[in-house]
């Protein structure tokens, strides 16, 4: 099969294509003809030699798939040969075949395309189990999102405002910003020009946001400190902005703070086998439903991933980058 192989830590020109054998799937994995692959920031880490895949996995990038069931263990699976799902994998999307738990499947939902379905694993994993999950976002709370504008934010907004809650995005443009509120921000704070921890704050008539989801933490952490409400939880999803952090403890225990974080990529097939479940009851619905929707800013052939992992590095992008497989 074609594949995109990273042929050494480096710029976007490191993903060529390549000749592998097809992957087999083993027990509980199926085999999937991809049509379309969702592109992460954390494959771009990964070609950077930031962030090696987790033993066992694929050297291939490519963390989220949509495509046909082909092949593999088919009496363990709900799914048919055939049927056309997306899936959250280990590695390995970037290619025409990849091999996927059957915990990790997802039927594709109604209406969408299997570009679009591509699109959402990978953010709809990792929101739905930090913000719904870790930080526990609760009826009638109020979230903060930083990155508003990435693939992990448009997902973070649209989920939690389609489940009623007063959302607040950051983001490094005014266009960036008004795409966040025009998918439910209530305010989309350009943190260039503007103060977030002071425009959060007035928003929230002084009280502050319940939850933060983070991408950047470094010396944001902070000031997110200072525009979280009592019993507030920021959850930590990346280091952007960079890896230490100097905060007011003080602030923890008088107002029973929590931070926490997670990374998606190491947990275990059961964990995120009972994430998809949650989804398909929670989240599919509003997909199916036109409440939340995939937001595609570009796709590419799978040939010019480099493409794509350029413009992603660009942070122009507004929502997610796809890659096509013919
Ligand atoms: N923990 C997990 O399990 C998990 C899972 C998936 C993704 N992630 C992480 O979540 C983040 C978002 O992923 P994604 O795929 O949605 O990425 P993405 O679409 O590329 O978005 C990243 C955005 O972050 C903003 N940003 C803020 N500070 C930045 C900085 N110092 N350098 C570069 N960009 C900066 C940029 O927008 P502005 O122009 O607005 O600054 C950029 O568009 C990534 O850091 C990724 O590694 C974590």
């Amino acid at each position: 099969m074609r594949a995109i192989q990273i042929t050494q830590a480096g710029a976007p020109e490191v993903l060529q294509v390549c000749e592998r054998p097809r992957p087999e799937a083993g027990p509980g994995e199926v085999l999937i003809r991809v049509l379309a692959a969702g592109v992460n920031r954390p494959d771009v880490l990964q070609r950077l030699g930031h962030y090696a895949p987790p033993p066992g996995a694929s050297d291939l990038p490519g963390l989220e798939v949509a495509g046909e069931i082909v092949g593999g263990d088919l009496a363990a699976s709900p799914f048919r040969q055939g049927e056309l799902v997306c899936a959250l994998v280990q590695g390995g999307g970037y290619a025409e075949y990849c091999v996927a738990p059957i915990g990790q499947c997802l039927p594709i939902p109604a209406g969408l395309t299997p570009v679009e379905a591509a699109s959402l694993p990978e953010t709809y994993f990792t929101v739905w189990s930090n913000v719904f999950g870790r930080a526990g976002l609760a009826a009638g709370e109020t979230l903060l999102v930083q990155g508003g504008s990435s693939g992990i934010g448009v997902t973070a907004i649209q989920l939690a405002r389609a489940r009623g809650h007063r959302v607040f995005a950051t983001a490094g443009s005014d266009e960036k910003c008004r795409a966040c509120e025009a998918m439910g921000a209530e305010k989309a704070i350009n943190y260039k020009t503007e103060d977030f921890a002071a425009v959060v704050k007035a928003a929230t008539g002084g009280k502050g946001v319940d939850v933060v989801l983070d991408m950047v933490a470094g010396d944001y952490l902070a000031r997110e400190i200072s525009c979280l409400a009592d019993d507030g939880r920021i959850v930590v999803i990346a280091l952007l902005g960079g890896a230490k952090a100097q905060i007011d403890a003080g602030q923890i225990l008088r107002r029973r703070l929590t931070i926490t974080g997670s990374t998606l990529r190491p947990r275990p097939v059961a964990f995120k086998a009972a994430i998809a479940a949650e989804l398909r009851q929670h989240a599919w619905p509003l997909l199916a439903s036109g409440a939340v929707q995939p937001v595609i800013h570009a796709t590419f052939p799978l040939e010019q991933a480099a493409a794509a992992h350029a413009l992603m590095e660009s942070s122009t992008h507004i929502g997610k980058i796809i890659l096509t497989v013919a």
